[in-house]
Parts: structure tokens; C-alpha cells; sequence
């Protein structure tokens, strides 16, 4: 689809791959430590309490955009909160991260897993998507998202993170039917997650497969793929989906394969041939190493005019980085990055 574009926003328009007036950029972790706004805030709350107070997690939504100028706003939340309502008792411990208390190490743990409304437990996630859709300009669209039902199955079996995800291979080689009854459930939960907050507001939605890099190309296809695209196929529809993962150059024809409108690219491939594997029908997403924002301003425009240069110009490419900004970054050159994406992209 590379007709003109209609009014709708860049990030929407290129969504689609229709033609833009700019590339449109965005950050992950747009909303996060690197900035003093969000250290101030979080010196005052925990970090559960931030995502559960929807004024707050509007707050946090909407200062990067205003910040940055980039074309998209993302929702502040985590893929970890769909978790705790499953009872497993999540905790965002100080210095260790994330971690699961109860993790599901068996069939019987799956078996055990609370069912609970989607709509009801996560209110406060659709509360902030409707408070910041009245609070940004209505140019600037709003992404939701959700994490993909492997890297939360490996986070409820893993309990935290994890270098090797011996715990998650061993329960899907080992025990397959309960892997298969974790999976499905948790697709199921996670589609309706993100068609509530569609509901709410949400106009494109990102789902983040964080850590299905780790995976054989053969053991994604089997035990991952069908419950990523039964999430995406069960997304209300003429919603865009951003089929986001990292470390999976050798696994881009079947991310391909499980769905989406946009597939996220990360750095460790040029842009240009990850969009030929991926293949020119759908839109893509990326991909500038993270640790670029810590060169100078004039180095980090240079890494942006490649990246544009491998993109072509096509319709269909959303800048953005290959994974989310990293805590020491520098705010001056995050600004630097996205001006430079749109002066250099200018049609
Ligand atoms: O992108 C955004 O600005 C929106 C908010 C957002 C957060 N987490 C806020 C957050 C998003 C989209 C996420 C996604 C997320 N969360 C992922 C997928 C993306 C990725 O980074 O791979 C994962 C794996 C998580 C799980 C998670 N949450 C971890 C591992 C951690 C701790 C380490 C870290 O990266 O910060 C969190 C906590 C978290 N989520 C913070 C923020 C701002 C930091 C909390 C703090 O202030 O201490």
C-alpha cells in the first residue's frame, strides 16, 4: 500500500506504508531513568506504584514526547503486570530487577495459575491509556503494548531473568502439553490485554518478544510462532501490530511468519537486508544500537543517515532503536537523534 498519504499521522501512515512527509521516530524506553523528569517521580514512588496511578503513568507518557518531539507516544506500564494478577508474585526488587516469587517450574504450577478478568485487574492500564489520550495532541498517536507470550512464559518459569532459559527449554522439551496449555493461556490473556487498551485508546500496538533471540530457529516455529500470531490474528482489526523482538536476525522468516504490520529490526543487521528478509510487504522498524546516543551528536547523525540510506525512502519504515534507551544516555542526544532523523528525511 504506497498510495499518498491520507491525514493520518506519520507513525500510522507509515504503519500502513504509506508515504510520510518525514520518517517517523520513537523511542523504546522513551519514558524511563534517563530522564530527570522520571528520576524525580520515581525518588517519590516505587515503580508498581507509578504504573498503578494513572495520572502519574500519564505523566511519565507524556513528558518524552513533548521532550523529544518524536511522532509517537508509548504507554508507561511493563510487560511484567499482566503477571501478577496470575498470582505468581511479582516483585520489582531494588538492583535485581524484576523477579517472579512462585514460578511455574511444572504442569501443576501452569494448572495453578489464577484465572482472572483482564478487563477488571487491569483497569488502572486502561485508565492511564484514556487519561493520555485526552492530555496528547491529537497528532501524536499512542502505542500499547504487551510482552509475547515467550518472554512471559520465560520470565513465569525463569522467575527473573535469565542467561540460558534452561528452566523454559527444559518445560517445553520435557513437558510439551503443559507448555502448550502455559502458551495458549497466556495468548489468550494477552490478546485480550491489548484490545482492552485498543478500547481505551490505543491506536497502534507493540508486542515485545524481548527475549526470543535465545531460541533455535526450529524450536521458535514449534513452540513459539502459532501463539504469537494467534495474539496478533486475535487483535481488533485495522489496529497496527509491531512485531518487536531482539537478537533474532536468524529467526526474521518466522517472525515474519507470526504476524504483524511492522516488524522490529534490531542493530546487529543492516536495516536493508533485514527489510529484504522480512520481505517489502510489510513495514519495518528500527535499528540503531542503543549505545550509538553515547557518541557525540555529529557521529550519532551519521549513524542515522545510514540507517535512512538503507531504508531507501520506502514507505513503511518507522526509525527507532534496534532496543530501549539505556539508563545513562543523555537526553541532549536523544533530541539530536530524532532532529537529525527529521531533517535528513525530509521529502
Ligand atoms: O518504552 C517505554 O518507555 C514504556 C514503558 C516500558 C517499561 N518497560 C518501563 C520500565 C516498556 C515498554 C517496558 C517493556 C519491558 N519491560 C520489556 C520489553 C522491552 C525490553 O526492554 O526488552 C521487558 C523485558 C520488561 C521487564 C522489565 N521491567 C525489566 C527487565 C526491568 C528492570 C530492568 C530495566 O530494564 O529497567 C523493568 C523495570 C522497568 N520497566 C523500568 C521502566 C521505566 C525501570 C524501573 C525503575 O524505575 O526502576
Amino acid at each position: 500500500m504506497t498510495n499518498m498519504a491520507s491525514n493520518n499521522p506519520p507513525f500510522l501512515a507509515a504503519c500502513h506504508r504509506q508515504k510520510t512527509p518525514h520518517t517517523p521516530v520513537w523511542l523504546m524506553r522513551q519514558a524511563g531513568r534517563y530522564m530527570e523528569e522520571y528520576r524525580t517521580l520515581r525518588a517519590q514512588h516505587d515503580f508498581l506504584e507509578l504504573c498503578k496511578r494513572p495520572e502519574l503513568a500519564a505523566e511519565i507518557t507524556v513528558t518524552p514526547v513533548e521532550r523529544l518531539g518524536v511522532d509517537a507516544a508509548i504507554l508507561f506500564a511493563d510487560i511484567l503486570l499482566i503477571l501478577e494478577p496470575m498470582g505468581v508474585g511479582l516483585e520489582y526488587s531494588k538492583g535485581d530487577g524484576p523477579m517472579i516469587h512462585r514460578p511455574v517450574r511444572s504442569g501443576k504450577d501452569v494448572d495453578a495459575l489464577k484465572d482472572f478478568e483482564v478487563k477488571r485487574e487491569l483497569s488502572f492500564v486502561y485508565d492511564a491509556v484514556k487519561r493520555i489520550r485526552k492530555t496528547l495532541k491529537a497528532s501524536v498517536p499512542l502505542i500499547g503494548f504487551a510482552g509475547a507470550p515467550f518472554t512471559l512464559a520465560s520470565y513465569l518459569i525463569e522467575g527473573g531473568g535469565s542467561r540460558n532459559y534452561v528452566r523454559t527449554k527444559t518445560l517445553f522439551y520435557k513437558a510439551p502439553e503443559a507448555w502448550k496449555r502455559l502458551m495458549k493461556r497466556l495468548a489468550q490473556v494477552i490478546a485480550e490485554y491489548l484490545n482492552c487498551q485498543i478500547a481505551a485508546g490505543a491506536q497502534a500496538v507493540q508486542l515485545f518478544d524481548s527475549w526470543a533471540g535465545c531460541l533455535a530457529p526450529a524450536d521458535y516455529e514449534h513452540f513459539v510462532l502459532p501463539y504469537t500470531k494467534a495474539v496478533i490474528d486475535a487483535i481488533t482489526p485495522g489496529v497496527p501490530v509491531i512485531n518487536f523482538s531482539t537478537g533474532t536476525t536468524g529467526l526474521l522468516k518466522h517472525i515474519r511468519a507470526s504476524g504483524g504490520d511492522v516488524i522490529g529490526l534490531d542493530w546487529r543487521v543492516n536495516l536493508d537486508e533485514g527489510w529484504a528478509t522480512v520481505g517489502h510487504d510489510v513495514a519495518v522498524q528500527g535499528n540503531l544500537d542503543p549505545v550509538t546516543l553515547f557518541a557525540s551528536p555529529k557521529e550519532i547523525r551519521r549513524h542515522v543517515a545510514d540507517v535512512l540510506r538503507r531504508a531507501g525512502g520506502r514507505p513503511g519504515h518507522i526509525f527507532n532503536l534496534g532496543h530501549g534507551v539505556l539508563p545513562e544516555t543523555p537526553v541532549d542526544h536523544v533530541i539530536a537523534m530524532v532532529d537529525a532523523v527529521h531533517e535528513l528525511s525530509a521529502r
